[in-house]
């Protein structure tokens, strides 16, 4: 692993670890690896998931509940040589591609299989967590299976009410000889986080260091309630105007105008009823965005959300910096996530900074952030699993409200204009532009 810092602080060379999920189908397996995946990804952790099912899909591609069956050699078969594939192709990762955390995605649903997969991933000094998702509310499994199994690739050009029904007959298969983590006192040794009905109760067994105790904090936190996560930038500010960047400047008029218009656009996209929280730097720009708010929305003025700190650039337009930085200019074209300006910040710091903010947002339901071009760059970046070299040049425009739907599998995202001008703050590659720059498609 590179020896730059990680969201995460420095962690000891010699970290690795695998987290084995367990528990019947539908039981959110899936959906926590993803999380697991994009939080750690997004901290620069390298992470990757090997689903089983993918790779069983290969010789399998559709098959019936009586293939899941114990009694189904050919199916044992076939799981077998699958479950093998992923962890041979995950040790192979660790080995060859500097793997830090793999989530081993499959039901490993027997004592058996967990020792099997943690005989061989430990052999070679990788930690094993088991991550356990046990559910018992029927209504909640029935949803699953309508939401994400009836159109999984196992049921393509299938009726969806029957592949409900084969999916369930599936789930009793393996009920037969499902054993939940440590339920016969025998597998106490093992460090397992056990979550019960989407957290309503936690079991911790054995967390060992600081990396494992982060990942077990981040799944404890995840809820599965509807909510939404809306971003908006300051209103256009008077330093927006004159293209210099940072500083603690009120808004412009036309930024004011948005301000006041903020709470229809809210209006339309949340619903008047639904109760909001509003989140704001601690920047004079985005307290003044949020004024005009409904007074029974809580507002917070968070520290973590002001503006990428440009040190000694701070209050200078590109084109000074250019003049009188100009290696620090092209440095920062070259590496803009890794560029930290002289006395202040990068993309990577700001990333760090936002940890407690993707945790708190993790736990809560809905959430208005007001903030800053390069801190939205960063929470879209989480959501929308953008790598390093793109999120630091998507453009963000002023005067827009975006709302964040968290989905199942990724993020359903939709846009309200104000249509209020105001400047672009945008600028490519290479350029000094002074808001000449118009922004590309392909923006939040
Ligand atoms: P599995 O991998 O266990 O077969 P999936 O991850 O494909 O199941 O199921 C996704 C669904 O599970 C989503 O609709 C999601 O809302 C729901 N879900 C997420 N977390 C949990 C949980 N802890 N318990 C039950 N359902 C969950
Ligand atoms: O220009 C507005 C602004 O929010 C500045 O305060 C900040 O330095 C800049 O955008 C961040 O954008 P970029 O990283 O593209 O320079
Ligand atoms: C699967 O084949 O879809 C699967 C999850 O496999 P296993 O139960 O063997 O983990």
């Amino acid at each position: 692993m590179s020896p730059r810092m990680n969201g995460l602080g420095i962690m000891p060379e010699d970290t690795r670890i695998c987290v084995v999920m367990v528990g019947l189908p539908a039981r959110g397996k899936s959906y926590i690896a993803q999380k697991a995946q994009r939080y750690l990804r997004w901290l620069s952790v390298p992470a990757r998931t090997f689903n089983v099912g993918n790779y069983r899909r290969e010789n399998a591609p559709q098959p019936s509940a009586d293939f899941f069956d114990v009694n189904n050699a050919e199916g044992e078969r076939k799981r077998r040589a699958a479950a093998q594939a992923a962890v041979d192709d995950m040790l192979k990762w660790f080995r060859e591609e500097q793997g830090v955390v793999a989530i081993f995605d499959a039901t490993n649903s027997t004592k058996e299989r967990r020792k099997w997969v943690l005989d061989q991933v430990s052999k070679e000094g990788i930690e094993v967590i088991f991550v356990e998702s046990k559910c018992d509310d029927e209504e909640l499994i029935m949803a699953n299976i309508r939401d994400v199994k009836t159109s999984s690739p196992d049921y393509v050009g299938q009726d969806p009410e029957k592949a409900a029904l084969d999916f369930r007959e599936r789930i009793r298969n393996y009920e037969k000889v499902y054993r939940s983590i440590n339920e016969d006192g025998d597998e106490d040794h093992l460090t397992y986080l056990k979550i019960m009905n989407v957290g309503k109760k936690v079991f911790i067994n054995r967390i060992q260091d600081y990396l494992q105790s982060r990942v077990v904090y981040f799944l404890m936190n995840l809820h599965i309630r509807p909510r939404s996560v809306w971003l908006s930038r300051h209103g256009e500010s008077l330093l927006n105007l004159e293209g210099r960047i940072g500083g603690d400047a009120d808004l412009s008029s036309r930024g004011e105008e948005y301000a006041r218009k903020l709470p229809e656009l809210v209006r339309q996209s949340v619903g008047s009823d639904r109760p909001l929280t509003v989140w704001t730097s601690t920047l004079k720009r985005t307290i003044q965005t949020a004024r005009h708010l409904p007074k029974h929305y809580n507002q917070l003025q968070w520290k973590a959300l002001d503006e990428l700190d440009a040190g000694v650039c701070d209050g200078m337009t590109y084109q000074e910096i250019a003049d009188q930085y100009p290696e620090d200019f092209q440095a920062r074209d070259e590496d803009k996530y890794n560029y930290r300006y002289r006395g202040g910040e990068s993309y990577r710091d700001v990333v760090i900074r936002l940890e407690p903010i993707i945790m708190e947002l993790e736990r809560s339901e809905d959430i208005l952030i007001i903030s800053h071009q390069a801190v939205i760059r960063c929470i879209y970046a989480y959501f929308m699993q953008k790598t390093q070299e793109e999120s630091p040049w998507v453009p963000v425009p002023l005067h827009t409200l975006i709302k964040l739907t968290p989905m199942a599998y990724g993020t359903e995202i939709e846009r309200y204009s104000a249509n209020i001008k105001a400047v672009s703050t945008w600028r490519g590659k290479g350029s000094t532009a002074k808001h000449e720059d118009p922004a590309p498609e392909g923006g939040i």
